[in-house]
């Protein structure tokens, strides 16, 4: 059985829906982020700040193809992680793609009072344009996966069940 990566935009829930999900499917679960987080030991804002951002990416692909080796498993992915050419094959070339299309105004308001680790966002003034914008970019990633949820404000415990009930079936 292929594993199962979740992916979309930053407040789509990924980390919590990919946990909850692995819990029902009694599937190990990974959560890039802190995968990277744990394996550079400092946290994704200061890999950004001291490193930059060409270097997360780097460890993004490290870390995706690390885990290419062992399956079934659930891995949530950072916001970006899929978004290039190369990231993208190696994402759909491995797993099960499963998409959290968020509305964009719940998107936003969710992430109102919840930017200050997320370093793309968390100092600007100009975070909702500039997300709106990232969004726009980057949905020829997102729409290309397996499955697409479209949701709306559902809580996680709903989510998860709407997959299980519609997408594994
Ligand atoms: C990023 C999203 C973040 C994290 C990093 C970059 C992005 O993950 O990987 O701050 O490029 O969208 P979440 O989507 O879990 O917030």
């Amino acid at each position: 059985m292929k594993s199962i990566a979740i992916i979309g935009p930053m407040g789509s829930g990924k980390s919590t829906v990919g946990h909850l999900l692995s819990q029902r499917l009694n599937w190990p679960w990974v959560d890039l982020d802190e995968w990277i987080e744990m394996h550079e030991k400092r946290s994704v804002q200061k890999i950004f700040q001291e490193s930059g951002e060409e270097y997360f990416r780097k460890l993004e692909e490290e870390q995706i193809t690390l885990w290419t080796e062992q399956s079934p498993l659930v891995i949530s992915l950072g916001g970006g992680a899929p978004c290039s050419p190369d990231r993208w094959n190696l994402v759909q070339e491995n797993y099960f793609t499963l998409y959290l299309q968020v509305r964009e105004s719940v998107l936003l308001a969710r992430l109102e009072n919840d930017r200050s680790d997320r370093p793309l966002i968390a100092d600007r003034d100009d975070w909702k344009e500039f997300y709106l914008d990232l969004l726009s970019q980057r949905k020829s990633y997102y729409e290309k996966a397996d499955w697409i949820l479209d949701l709306d404000n559902e809580n996680p415990e709903e989510v998860v069940q709407r997959i299980l009930d519609h997408v594994l079936q």
